[in-house]
Formats: C-alpha cells, sequence, structure tokens
C-alpha cells in the first residue's frame, strides 16, 4: 500500500502586536525543533495581520501539533482550506520555512480567507520557497 502524508493549510488572524518579532521567534525555534521530530515539514507566512501556514506528515503526528497550534492564544479565528492527503510531500526539505514580515501578501491571505480558495495561497508559498533554494 502506497503510504500517503496529511496535509493541512489554514490561514488564521494574529493577535501578537509589538511582541510579534520576538514571538515568531520563539514560535520558529519551537517548530525547529518539534516538526523533525515529528517529521513534519511545512510553511509559515505572516503578513503582519495574518498567518498562513502549510504542514504535511503522518497523520498522528499532524494531529498532536494541530491541536497545539488551534489552541495557542497568539492568533485567532483559524479557517482550515485544505486537509487532503497527499502521496508526496511538497515542502519535504523545510522543518518550517518561513516568510518573515511579508505585508504585500496579506491581501492574498485575506482573499483565501474570505474565498475559501486556496490556490493562489499555495502558488504563493510554492514560489517563496522556490525562492529560498
Ligand atoms: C501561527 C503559529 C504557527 C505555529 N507553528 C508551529 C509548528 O509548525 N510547529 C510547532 O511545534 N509549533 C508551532 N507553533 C507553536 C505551537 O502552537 C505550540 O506553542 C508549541 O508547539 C508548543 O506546544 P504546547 O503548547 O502544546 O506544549 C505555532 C504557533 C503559531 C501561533
Amino acid at each position: 500500500m502506497m503510504s500517503m502524508f496529511a496535509t493541512w493549510l489554514y490561514v488564521s488572524s494574529s493577535l501578537l502586536e509589538q511582541n510579534a518579532d520576538t514571538e515568531i521567534a520563539n514560535i520558529r525555534s519551537t517548530a525547529e525543533a518539534r516538526n523533525p521530530e515529528l517529521g513534519l515539514t511545512g510553511v509559515l507566512l505572516f503578513s503582519g495581520h495574518h498567518f498562513a501556514q502549510f504542514l504535511e506528515g503522518a497523520e498522528t503526528n499532524l494531529h498532536i501539533i494541530k491541536a497545539s497550534i488551534c489552541s495557542d492564544d497568539r492568533h485567532t479565528s483559524l479557517v482550515t482550506l485544505q486537509t487532503e492527503p497527499v502521496k508526496k510531500r511538497r515542502y519535504g526539505r523545510w522543518a518550517l520555512a518561513y516568510s518573515g514580515w511579508a505585508t504585500h501578501i496579506d491581501g492574498v491571505l485575506a482573499d483565501a480567507l474570505r474565498t475559501n480558495d486556496r490556490r493562489k495561497l499555495l502558488r504563493y508559498m510554492d514560489e517563496f520557497v522556490a525562492g529560498r533554494r
């Protein structure tokens, strides 16, 4: 049987204010330790107002991180845009590729929230990650 990877794509609203840089550094160092332990890979975008994150890996492990992220009070109003399993990882080289402050993409994230359309968001993530190779 072919093994599949569970995926999770969501957009949420940031509750971070002046402390954003410090808190995101904390999130990244947690993720850089914990995601590899759990065999998860993915991407995190931050626009100043919103987060968008894609994570992929074994279903049980993804569920563990999901529970943590969903109850994290650094963001709110989380909307899931994708949970379909895939045959191949999309961001296999990255424990968590991070965009840095990307205020210019807030429109893409807000649109994805409004329309539930994930295509443009995934395309942006792909382009961002491709640019880091
Ligand atoms: C937008 C956002 C993305 C996050 N991404 C991850 C992640 O990819 N991996 C991770 O281990 N923690 C991530 N975190 C942190 C978790 O929510 C949580 O604080 C951390 O995993 C510790 O888990 P615990 O609070 O259940 O002990 C993220 C938090 C936020 C707000």
